[in-house]
C-alpha cells in the first residue's frame, strides 16, 4: 500500500469510528421517544453511507501539514461532514435536486419520506454544531474561532448562498461568472473551511492559511467541475448517484458551458494551482497527491 493510501485509509477510519459514536442512538441517551427513531434512523443512514470523506480528510491533514495533533481536530472534522451530509439529503429533495440515489443507496426521502428526510438534515446541521462546540479536548477558543468559521461557510453567504445560485441556473444558460460564482460557493465553501478549521487546530500562521485557502479554492472549483463531468460521463454504479441530472434539469455547468474537453482541461489547471500553493511545505506529498486524486477520480 502506498502511503498516500495508508494514511487515507487511517483518517477515514478515524472518522467513521468518530461519526458513529456521535450519531449513535447512544449519543442521544434520554432523549428517544417514539417518533424520533425514524428520524435518528434518517441520520445514520446518510452518515454512514459511504461518502469520501474529502472535507474531514482535509481538516486532519491541514491540522498535520502545520504541525497539530490531527487526532485532537477530529471533532471538527466530524462536524463539516454532518453538515456536508445534510447538503446532501436536503439537495436531492424534489423542490431541488429531484435524485432518488445517494452513495449508491435510495436517496434519504426515498427511505424515510420526505419530513424525516428534511428533519434528518436539520438534526445533523445542529449536530455540526454540538460537536464542534462541546469537544472540551480543544480550547475553547479552537472551538469557538472553528464553528464561527463553519457558520459563515455553511451559510446564507456561503453554501446556502451557491444552493440558491445553483437553483437559478436551471433552464438557462448561465454566464461563466455566475457558475464559477455559484460553485466557489455551493461547493467551494464547505471545502476551503475544512482547511481553515484544520489551520484553527494546528495554530497556523496567516501566511499557512492564507496558502491554505488557495489551494482547497483551486480544489474546490475543480471538484464542482469533475462532479459536473461525471455526471455526463460517469457510471451510475460507481458514482452511486444518477447520471444526467444536470442535463435533466438543463442546468447551467461548466460542461453545459465550455463542453467536455476544456471543463478536464481547466480542472487539470486548477489542480497544478493548488499543487503549487501546499509544494513548498515540508510534508505536503499527501495533499499534493489528493488534489491529482480528486482531479482523476471516477466517483
Ligand atoms: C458531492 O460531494 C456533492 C458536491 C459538492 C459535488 P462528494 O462527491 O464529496 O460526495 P460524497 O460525500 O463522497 O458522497
Ligand atoms: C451539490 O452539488 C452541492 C451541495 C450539496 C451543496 P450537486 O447537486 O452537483 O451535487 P450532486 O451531484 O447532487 O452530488
Ligand atoms: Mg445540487
Ligand atoms: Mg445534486
Ligand atoms: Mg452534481
Amino acid at each position: 500500500m502506498t502511503d498516500f493510501k495508508s494514511i487515507l485509509n487511517a483518517d477515514v477510519a478515524l472518522i467513521n469510528e468518530k461519526l458513529a459514536l456521535y450519531v449513535s442512538e447512544s449519543s442521544f441517551a434520554g432523549r428517544e421517544s417514539e417518533g424520533l427513531s425514524a428520524m435518528l434512523e434518517a441520520m445514520e443512514y446518510s452518515l454512514s453511507n459511504g461518502g469520501k470523506r474529502i472535507r474531514p480528510v482535509l481538516v486532519l491533514e491541514f491540522c498535520r501539514l502545520f504541525s497539530g495533533d490531527a487526532v485532537s481536530a477530529v471533532s471538527l472534522a466530524c462536524a463539516v461532514e454532518m453538515i456536508h451530509t445534510y447538503s446532501l439529503i436536503h439537495d436531492d429533495l424534489p423542490c431541488m435536486d429531484d435524485d432518488d440515489m445517494r452513495r449508491g443507496k435510495p436517496s434519504s426521502h426515498v427511505k424515510f419520506g420526505y419530513a424525516n428526510a428534511l428533519l434528518a438534515g436539520d438534526a445533523l446541521l445542529t449536530l455540526a454544531f454540538e460537536t464542534a462546540l462541546s469537544d472540551s479536548s480543544l480550547d475553547f477558543s479552537v472551538r469557538v474561532k472553528a464553528a464561527l468559521e463553519l457558520a459563515k461557510a455553511a451559510g446564507a453567504s456561503g453554501m446556502i448562498a451557491g444552493q440558491v445560485m445553483d437553483l437559478a441556473n436551471e433552464g438557462r444558460q448561465a454566464a461563466l461568472t455566475d457558475i464559477a460564482e455559484t460553485d466557489k460557493r455551493k461547493t467551494g465553501e464547505l471545502i476551503r473551511v475544512s482547511a481553515v478549521m484544520g489551520c484553527i487546530a494546528a495554530g497556523a500562521s496567516d501566511e499557512q492559511l492564507s496558502k491554505a485557502c488557495e489551494y482547497c479554492e483551486a480544489i474546490g472549483l475543480a471538484f464542482q467541475i469533475v462532479d459536473d463531468i461525471l455526471d455526463v460521463t460517469g457510471d451510475k454504479e460507481e458514482l452511486g448517484k444518477p447520471i444526467g441530472s444536470d442535463a435533466d434539469k438543463n442546468k447551467s455547468t461548466y460542461v453545459s458551458c465550455l463542453g467536455l474537453e476544456e471543463s478536464k482541461r481547466y480542472a487539470a489547471e486548477l489542480t497544478e494551482k493548488a499543487k503549487a500553493a501546499v509544494s513548498g511545505f515540508e510534508n505536503s506529498q499527501f495533499l499534493v497527491q489528493l488534489a491529482d486524486e480528486l482531479c482523476g477520480r471516477s466517483n
